[in-house]
C-alpha cells in the first residue's frame, strides 16, 4: 500500500510564542513509496514525530490530506482507520512501550492477539525475537527488560502482522552497533520484500540502509 500526503500540515498552540500557532509540519507533499526505505533525519524539534503521526494516522492534519491508496485518511470513519492502522500499519514509536505485566512474548503478540490469531504468529514471533537477540527473553515481564531490549521487543511487535507500512521513529536509538545491524537487516528486508518503510532516526549507522533520504529542518522537509 502507498501513503503520501497532499500539502498535509500540522499546527499547535502554544503559548508564550509571538504567534501562539505555529507549524510543527509545514504543509508537504510525500510519497512514501512500496519496496523502499526512506530515512528522515533532522534536529530536535523539527516536527519529524508530528510527521510520522500524520502519517500512521494518529493524528489530524491541521490542513491537506494524507492518502492511503485511494483512502483519505482522516474522512474514513475511526473504526475504519483503526481497521486499516491494525492491519496495515506496523508501528515503532519514540521512546520504550511496553505492557508490563505481560511477557515478552505476549507483548509481541498483542497486535495479532486481537484478531485470535496469536497461535499462528507465535513461531514468528519467537524467530524474530531471535534474530534482534532476544529470544531466550520471550518469557519475561516486560518490566524487567533494559532500554535496548524493549526497543527491540516493539521492532518485533510492529513487524510480527506483516504489515504493508512500517513507520519507525528512532528505531536503533539505544541499540550498540551489531543489534543496530540486526534490526536494520529486518527492516531493510521488509522493504526488499515491498512493503512501504519509513525510519526517523539520528543514527549515521541507519543511513547506509537507505533507499531515500530527507531533511527535516523547522518543519520543512526536504528531499536530500
Ligand atoms: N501536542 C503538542 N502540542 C504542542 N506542541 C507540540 C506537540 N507535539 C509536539 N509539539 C512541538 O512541535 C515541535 C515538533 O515536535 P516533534 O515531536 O515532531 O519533534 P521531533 O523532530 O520528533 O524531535 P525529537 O528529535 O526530539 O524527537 C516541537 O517544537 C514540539 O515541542
Ligand atoms: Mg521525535
Amino acid at each position: 500500500m502507498k501513503i503520501r500526503t497532499e500539502q498535509a500540515g500540522r499546527t499547535f498552540f502554544r503559548n508564550g510564542r509571538d504567534t501562539n500557532y505555529f507549524y510543527a509540519v509545514k504543509p508537504v507533499d510525500f510519497t512514501l513509496q512500496e519496496g523502499s526505505l526512506s530515512v528522515i533525519t533532522g534536529r530536535s524539534g523539527s516536527g519529524k514525530t508530528t510527521l510520522l503521526h500524520l502519517l500512521s494516522g494518529l493524528l489530524k492534519p491541521s490542513e491537506g490530506r494524507v492518502w492511503l491508496d485511494d483512502n483519505d485518511l482522516y474522512a474514513l470513519h475511526d473504526r475504519e482507520r483503526s481497521r486499516l492502522r491494525s492491519e496495515q500499519f506496523g508501528i515503532i514509536p519514540q521512546g520504550e512501550t511496553g505492557l508490563p505485566s505481560l511477557t515478552v512474548l505476549e507483548n509481541v503478540l498483542l497486535p495479532v492477539a486481537m484478531y485470535g490469531k496469536e497461535q499462528d504468529k507465535r513461531e514468528q514471533a519467537l524467530q524474530l525475537l531471535e534474530e534482534v537477540g532476544i529470544g531466550m527473553l520471550s518469557d519475561v515481564y516486560s518490566n524487567e527488560l533494559s532500554g535496548g531490549e524493549l526497543r527491540r521487543m516493539s521492532v518485533v511487535r510492529a513487524l510480527v502482522n506483516d504489515p504493508s507500512i512500517i513507520i519507525a521513529d528512532e528505531p536503533t536509538g539505544d541499540l550498540d552497533e551489531e543489534t543496530t545491524v540486526s534490526v536494520m537487516t529486518l527492516l531493510k528486508r521488509r522493504a526488499e520484500q515491498g512493503a512501504s518503510v519509513l525510519i526517523v532516526t539520528h543514527d549515521k549507522d541507519v543511513l547506509a540502509y537507505a533507499d531515500r533520504l530527507y531533511n527535516m529542518d523547522k518543519g520543512v522537509l526536504t528531499a536530500q
